[in-house]
């Protein structure tokens, strides 16, 4: 199998858009092969806002979002009639992959995204393209909720990083993607599209490598 690894942010895991986790796994069945990394939505970020609170250290407040995000994969993967475990690493990820042709995965490690998990497995796999799958349509030159904000539809990984670490943009607010993601796409030339879990069809089209609607950074 070739094709881009895909990475399913957990947003499309709050409870008033089920319908397009729904519709999304019902159109992953059909694809032969596929590497998806899944994110941990608003069950990691509740259950670390809890412990946080608790006063736990943020190590273990990312082993917490670990878990969330294990648990929507073990969601998905079940729902998709797998029956592999959930890999831990970006190796196991490899050999479900090579033994299976499909691999469903979570976090790894503290300290990263979801986001920068599917990067690594597009290294490790020797893929050139992850599809981010996300709850804005396009990446935006300035916060979104900003008046006069415009699309952006393609972007390169220096001017997407200076993007986030420009000052007037608050850390992660509205921006589907982290810098250690960028680094990662950009050391080894691997393009990320960015798309809206809304458009499933158009989802595909991006999944299948046709015309889509969304941001490249390349
Ligand atoms: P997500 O990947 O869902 O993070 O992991 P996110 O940035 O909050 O969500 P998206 O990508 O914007 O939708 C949830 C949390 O789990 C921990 C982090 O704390 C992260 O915020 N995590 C996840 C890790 O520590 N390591 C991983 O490999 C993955």
């Amino acid at each position: 199998m070739s094709g881009p690894v895909i990475s399913l942010g957990g947003s499309i895991f709050s409870k008033s858009d089920e319908k397009y986790l729904m519709e999304f796994i019902g159109k992953i069945r059909k694809v032969e092969g596929y590497a998806l990394v899944v994110g941990g939505g608003p069950m990691a970020r509740d259950e670390i806002l809890r412990l946080r609170k608790l006063g736990a250290k943020e190590y273990y407040l990312d082993v917490m979002g670990i878990q969330a995000t294990r648990l929507n994969a073990t969601m998905v993967s079940l729902a998709l009639g797998n029956l592999m475990e959930i890999p831990r690493s970006i190796d196991e990820a490899v050999r479900q992959m090579k033994l299976y042709e499909k691999v469903v995965m979570g976090g790894t490690e503290p300290g990263h995204t979801t986001d920068a998990v599917s990067l690594l497995l597009a290294e490790a796999l020797d893929r050139d393209t992850v599809v981010n799958v996300t709850n804005v349509d396009h990446l935006y030159d300035r916060d979104p909720k900003l008046k006069g904000a415009n699309k952006i539809e393609s972007i390169s990984y220096s001017s997407a990083i200076a993007m986030i670490t420009s000052e007037k943009r608050a850390a992660g607010a509205n921006f589907p993607l982290d810098i250690l993601s960028l680094n990662i796409a950009r050391r080894s030339n691997i393009k990320i599209k960015i798309v809206s879990f809304r458009n499933p069809s158009n989802v595909f089209r991006a999944i299948g490598g046709k015309e889509f609607e969304g941001t490249t950074v390349s």
